[in-house]
């Protein structure tokens, strides 16, 4: 059986982290967590613009949030440092696994669809940057609804956009806010918890399988199969 695999980028394909080497020369130690604050007041800027209803691209939530991130940890970068940082943005690096796991659903015929909060010249940016941009049938971005994730609309419109049918739709996200929206319009959702420190909010909703790493998901869809 052939499934509509919706995978989120940032986070999931795409390691965010992948800007703490740059951010190591600007702020030394601090970088690892000046990284994890700057993604996430990313993501809480983009839940604020969608319930405001006042949307901008998720790269304006990026730059203001590192605008932000700037204040918190007392750091003054040049307006071309923070340039240079947000320009990295569209060039960060795939998470070892993905290109193996990709390969493999692949071969195995299921439509591929990079799902983001990323506007789509940002995401096929970085994906193409990554060596990914190939492995998708298509970009479908919350850009096309001037609304971000968790609000259900995105989810149904991935549905809509890929032609999908909901009972054979997949979301492979890092994020479990990500994964919650996905459950909460009827998608299933494959939570990949690459780190034990990851915690999955205690709501009342459960991942329809949880992961370690990329390649096991392609794994249980094989055997899923059987
Ligand atoms: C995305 C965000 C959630 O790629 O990182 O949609």
């Amino acid at each position: 059986m052939v499934n509509t695999l919706a995978f989120d980028v940032y986070g999931t394909l795409i390691d965010t982290n992948g800007v703490v080497e740059k951010l190591t020369r600007h702020v030394g130690n601090l970088s690892v967590d000046f990284s994890n604050t700057w993604r996430n007041k990313q993501l809480e800027y983009s839940f604020r613009r969608g319930l405001m209803k006042n949307y901008v691209k998720f790269s304006v939530c990026t730059q203001q949030a590192l605008d932000y991130t700037c204040e918190y940890f007392d750091v003054d970068l040049s307006p071309k440092q923070k340039e240079d940082l947000l320009k990295q943005y569209n060039d960060l690096p795939a998470f070892s696994d993905v290109i193996e796991a990709l390969t493999s659903l692949r071969a195995s015929g299921h439509n591929m669809y990079a799902f983001s909060n990323g506007d789509p010249v940002s995401v096929d940016a970085v994906l193409t940057s990554a060596g990914l941009r190939d492995y998708f049938d298509g970009i479908i971005s919350v850009d096309d609804l001037k609304s971000f994730k968790p609000n259900p609309d995105v989810y149904h419109y991935f549905l809509e956009k890929s032609g999908a049918d909901i009972s054979h739709s997949w979301l492979i996200s890092g994020n479990p806010f990500d994964i919650i929206g996905a459950l909460n319009t009827g998608i299933k959702a494959a939570w990949l918890r690459r780190s034990k420190n990851m915690i999955f909010d205690p709501w009342d909703y459960k991942p329809t399988v949880t992961i370690q790493t990329l390649p096991e998901f392609s794994g249980y869809l094989d055997e899923s199969l059987r």
